[in-house]
């Protein structure tokens, strides 16, 4: 008696979702979701087919023909594309909230302590948390300042070594990224940590070549997180590599950690906070935050400043001096500038930027062309929404293409054209207001890391062409630059920038 009435009951439920399936069903096919139009889909695939080694760019081509909003499917995954200024501030302004959350990827889960840095975390109270925290502990314009002589320093070694390169060839790329690193990890570490002569457990050139690997692992397509039931064989090996890179990591950040903990129970009461670790031990200590720190929340936090601070903006630079290379009279224009404003005998203070239009026209030139991170970090619907009258379903995963909107003929004159001059007496704003030109995005989710970039970037891009004469090595001309991008979550040139540089100020400015 008592199993046939469990049977009716299982029955009478299996028939009651039918029921309720039909008739969803049905109600779709009578109210269709008016999806943005895109490619057929492959099965299984999707339209993971159409992507070349530059995703960006295939997806622009793509956005050509579908149009400023269109849908994609990767996988099993919807994916939705904006390509214009339009749409970005729709998606970034209107109706951020709804677009402010991250996709689940393997690159979250193996490289960020299972998302516990900002960039992967989902929207949310720790997110929220996080986010405060870095806007006003580490990035207040108080600290940035504060940091200054840390800049100033770096900036100074920089020089000093490509004054005694002596006009011989360097790989540029190499000493940007070392001075970045040096200032991210002197602001971040609390000292190089990555120096030769000090007792370092990872080499400058091994920790670099691990920042390059995290880079293009989280900037990867990677099937498995497409097509789900893949995932265990990891197709293409991303995963294995992402879980080797974050070993390497996580013993250089336990080493890290046990040095600042040493030093705080050395100092007892005395202790002061020297740098952003100890600030964020600090804050994880607090025992009313709203959300709980773990020691693999300091280590992701402190890993994604140093990521998302060194390559960015070496990245940037080596970007604008190649367009240089290509267009002589703007290193002209600019040296003009910096002879008249600075003189030949000093060099540039981040207090004289904003009197070097110029420079910063060169700077954000080299941003819009050469976007560091071209379909910003990829978004997640946290509802169904419509946009620009096209249904959005929970879950899709948001790509903002700002390498198209930035190369928009509607919104720029000649927009491949590599053109300072277009910024000179426009207040432009860079900083996520004017959605034509978002390098850094734009809304709760923009780059907390903006100003620090900006005085990175135009400080030494000014002092780069106040103190040296470039050119490119032996024979070589213009033409001959390869001005190739690669593709991982930055977009660095494909071939490093090899380059000569000769002082031309007067020889005493070199000593430092
Ligand atoms: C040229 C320099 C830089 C550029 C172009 C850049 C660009 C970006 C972009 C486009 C995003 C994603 C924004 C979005 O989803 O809308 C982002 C996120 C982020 N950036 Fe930057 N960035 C730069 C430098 C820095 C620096 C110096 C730091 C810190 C030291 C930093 C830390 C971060 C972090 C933590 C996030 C994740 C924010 C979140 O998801 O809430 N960035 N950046």
């Amino acid at each position: 008696m008592h199993s046939l009435s469990s049977t009716f009951y299982v029955a009478a439920w299996l028939a009651t979702m039918a029921l309720l399936l039909l008739s969803l069903r049905l109600r779709r096919r009578r109210n269709p979701l008016n999806r943005p139009p895109g490619p057929k889909p492959w099965p299984i695939i999707g339209n993971l087919n159409l992507m070349g080694p530059l995703p960006h760019r295939s997806i622009h081509d793509l956005s050509q023909k579908y149009g400023e909003i269109m849908q994609l499917k990767f996988g099993s995954r919807n994916v939705v594309v904006g390509s214009s200024a339009e749409i970005a501030k729709i998606l970034l302004k209107t109706q951020d909230l709804n677009f402010a959350c991250r996709p689940k990827t393997a690159a979250g889960k193996y490289t960020t302590y299972n998302y516990s840095d900002m960039t992967w975390s989902p929207y949310g109270p720790y997110w929220r948390q996080a986010r405060k925290m870095c806007l006003v502990v580490l990035f207040s314009a108080k600290r940035l300042e504060s940091y200054e002589y840390i800049r100033v320093e770096e900036t100074n070694a920089l020089l000093k070594s490509l004054f005694e390169a002596n006009g011989n060839e360097i790989r540029l790329k190499d000493l940007l990224s070392t001075v970045t690193l040096n200032v991210i990890s002197r602001m971040v570490l609390g000292k190089r940590y990555l120096d030769e002569s000090e007792d370092s457990i990872v080499s400058p050139d091994e920790f670099r070549k691990m920042l390059d690997e995290l880079f293009l692992l989280n900037g990867v397509f990677n099937i498995g997180d497409f097509i789900p039931w893949t995932g265990f064989m990891d197709l293409q090996g991303y995963v294995k590599r992402m879980k080797v890179v974050s070993k390497k990591f996580d013993r250089f950040l336990e080493h890290v950690l046990d040095e600042h903990n040493a030093r705080r129970i050395a100092e007892g009461e005395k202790f002061v906070a020297r740098d952003m670790v100890d600030l964020l031990m600090q804050v994880a200590d607090d025992p009313d935050l709203d959300v709980k720190i773990e020691r693999n929340g300091v280590k992701a936090f402190t890993q994604d400043l140093l990521a998302a601070g060194t390559e960015s903006s070496a990245t940037t630079i080596e970007w604008a001096i190649s367009e240089i290379l290509k267009k002589p009279e703007i290193f002209q224009k600019a040296t003009e500038e910096l002879d008249r404003v600075i003189g030949k005998n000093s060099w540039v203070q981040e207090k004289d930027l904003p009197n070097l239009p110029y420079i910063r026209a060169i700077a954000t030139e080299a941003m819009r062309l050469h976007p560091v991170a071209p379909m910003l970090v990829p978004r997640r619907t946290r509802e169904d929404c419509k946009v620009a009258g096209y249904d959005i379903t929970e879950g899709t995963q948001v790509f903002v293409n700002i390498w198209s909107s930035m190369r928009d003929p509607k919104s720029w004159d000649q927009p491949e054209d590599f053109c300072p001059e277009r910024f000179i007496g426009k207040e432009v704003d860079i900083k996520g207001h004017d959605f034509r030109l978002i390098p850094f995005g734009a809304g709760r989710r923009m780059c907390p890391g903006y100003s620090l970039a900006l005085k990175l970037i135009e400080g030494t891009l000014a002092n780069l062409l106040h103190g040296f004469n470039w050119k490119l090595p032996g024979t070589m001309t213009k033409d001959d630059l390869n001005m190739e991008e690669t593709f991982g979550l930055s977009t660095p040139r494909k071939v490093p920038l090899v380059i000569e540089a000769r002082p031309r100020l007067p020889l005493d400015v070199y000593r430092f």
